[in-house]
């Protein structure tokens, strides 16, 4: 029977599998994965939709500050098998965490993807607008949601790794790359 599951270190190699599938090798040139590298996924929104034992979705966000001050969740990578897109997953998917990450505490979650799609779930261009990312990145496919009321009134800036998460100086950044 197909679920939503929370992801569990032993799903770590299909996810890869299904983010190869759906995305390529070449995903990890994109500017998101920057900011992903030598930090990890912001724990307990790491979600499956999982059918017999098959990972057929993936969702994650990343813990950003945003111009320095304003923390953040960048939401990505959100992936579904070829064969199930258009079924409601990804928005079963996004809905279920962000209901999570507004009951965790988050304010506001931005992201690098298609309006059209994303505002389904309230993310626009104009709460985004003034966002800025450390690489080549299209500006009309930045979006942002307030989870809380205003919280993305006078958020503006780079967006750019957390002060506090971050690995220490040498550590290895393998379980952050072989995860996204
Ligand atoms: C994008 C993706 C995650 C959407 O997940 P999904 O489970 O297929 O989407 P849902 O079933 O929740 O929603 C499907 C609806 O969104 C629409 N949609 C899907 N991708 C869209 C896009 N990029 N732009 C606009 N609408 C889109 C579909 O046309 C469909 O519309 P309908 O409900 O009117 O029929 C999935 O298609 C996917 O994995 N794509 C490849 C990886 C990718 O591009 N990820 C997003 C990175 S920004």
């Amino acid at each position: 029977m197909s679920h939503m599951s929370p992801e569990l270190p032993e799903h770590a190699g299909a996810v890869e599998d299904l983010l190869d599938l759906c995305f390529g090798p070449g995903r990890y040139a994109k500017t998101a994965y920057r900011l992903r590298e030598g930090v990890e996924p912001v724990e307990g929104l790491s979600w499956l939709w999982i059918d017999n034992g098959e990972v057929q979705g993936t969702i994650r966000y990343w813990p950003v500050l945003i111009g320095g001050k304003w923390p953040a969740l960048m939401l990505g990578p959100l992936a579904v098998l070829p064969r199930l897109q258009g079924t409601g997953i990804g928005r079963a998917l996004m809905r279920h965490t962000l209901d999570l990450a507004r009951e965790m505490g988050h304010e506001r979650v931005m992201l690098v993807g298609d309006e059209p799609y994303y505002a389904r779930v309230g993310f626009s261009r104009a709460a985004g607008k003034g966002l800025d990312m450390p690489g080549p990145v299209d500006h009309s496919r930045l979006l942002a949601l307030a989870l809380a009321e205003g919280a993305m009134d006078g958020v503006a800036g780079m967006i750019g790794k957390p002060l506090s998460t971050s690995k220490p100086a040498g550590a290895s950044a393998k379980g952050v790359s072989d995860a996204a």
